[in-house]
């Protein structure tokens, strides 16, 4: 007869002599299968068993407590959380049981869209990937973008007082890491691009999902510490096309499954 084997993180059941590569469900290794017997399942089953999760890198572990090092990212056991799926509200207990692990877990829940900021100096170009852009009001149109004193996009739009800002799309993930993973100041990250000319002079990437141009209000533009929250009133923009817009959610769970 045909051996089974279970998933431990999501309950996958696999037919065949060896557990499978890699868990088509959720990814996970040979390691985190095991065999199904014809006897009853112990306590000890997928569904008893807790499963801890990761804040740093999302790896799921299954058992009674979470792993002294994450296997996949190294960090230790004070970044797991314990996922429980019966808990679907907060309780007055619950709420004293906050540490830094819940607090990065909740902030995880926060959703964010990706973008390129860009922006210029001396007529040169440049532009970084960005989560932190947000609409303020709408009367005036104002939005804030927050970024790094250390990016080269904060100096140009520091010197110029505008910006532009590009939406990627859900296909766009090569986009992120092109504009996010390294810095102007080692790479014209704009050659290889096409791009637009804006009103303001800004660099506009010509595919995306829509775009914004906008200029600096350095009376509410606020230094944060490492960042500078620039705050910005719109002067142009237009939607490019209805495809849906990258959030950084799907980014992650696209990175997570090519683990
Ligand atoms: C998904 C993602 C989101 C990011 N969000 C921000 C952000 O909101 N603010 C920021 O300053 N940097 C952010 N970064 C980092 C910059 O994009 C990165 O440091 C970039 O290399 C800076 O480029 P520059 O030096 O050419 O300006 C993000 C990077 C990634 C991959």
């Amino acid at each position: 007869m045909m051996k089974k084997w279970v998933c431990n993180v999501c309950g996958y059941i696999h037919e065949g002599e060896q557990p499978p590569d890699v868990c088509p469900v959720c990814g996970v290794g040979p390691e985190e299968f095991r065999l199904l017997e014809d006897k009853p399942e112990k306590p000890t089953s997928a569904k008893s068993a807790k499963r801890w999760k990761c804040t740093v890198c999302d790896y799921i572990h299954v058992g009674d407590a979470p792993p002294d090092v994450c296997p996949l990212c190294g960090v230790g056991k004070e970044y797991f959380v314990l996922l429980s799926d019966e808990i679907a509200s907060l309780t007055r207990e619950s709420l004293a049981n906050s540490n830094a692990a819940t607090v990065r877990s909740a902030l995880d829940t926060i959703s964010y869209g990706l973008y390129i900021v860009s922006s210029i100096k001396d007529n040169k170009i440049n532009g970084q990937c960005a989560n932190t852009v947000a609409q303020l009001t709408i009367e005036p149109c104002r939005i804030a973008v927050c970024l790094n004193k250390r990016n080269l996009t904060h100096e140009y739009v520091m010197a110029s007082g505008v910006l532009a800002i590009s939406v990627l799309r859900e296909d766009q993930i090569d986009m992120v890491r092109h504009f996010g993973f390294q810095s102007g100041r080692t790479k014209d990250k704009f050659t290889e691009i096409p791009y637009l000319t804006g009103r303001l002079g800004c660099p506009i990437l010509q595919d995306c999902v829509a775009y914004i141009e906008a200029k600096v209000l350095p009376d509410k533009t606020v230094d944060v510490g490492t960042h500078t929250l620039f705050v910005a009133d719109v002067i142009a923009g237009q939607v490019a096309s209805k495809l849906a817009p990258l959030t950084y959610r799907f980014y992650q769970e696209q990175k997570n499954k090519a683990k």
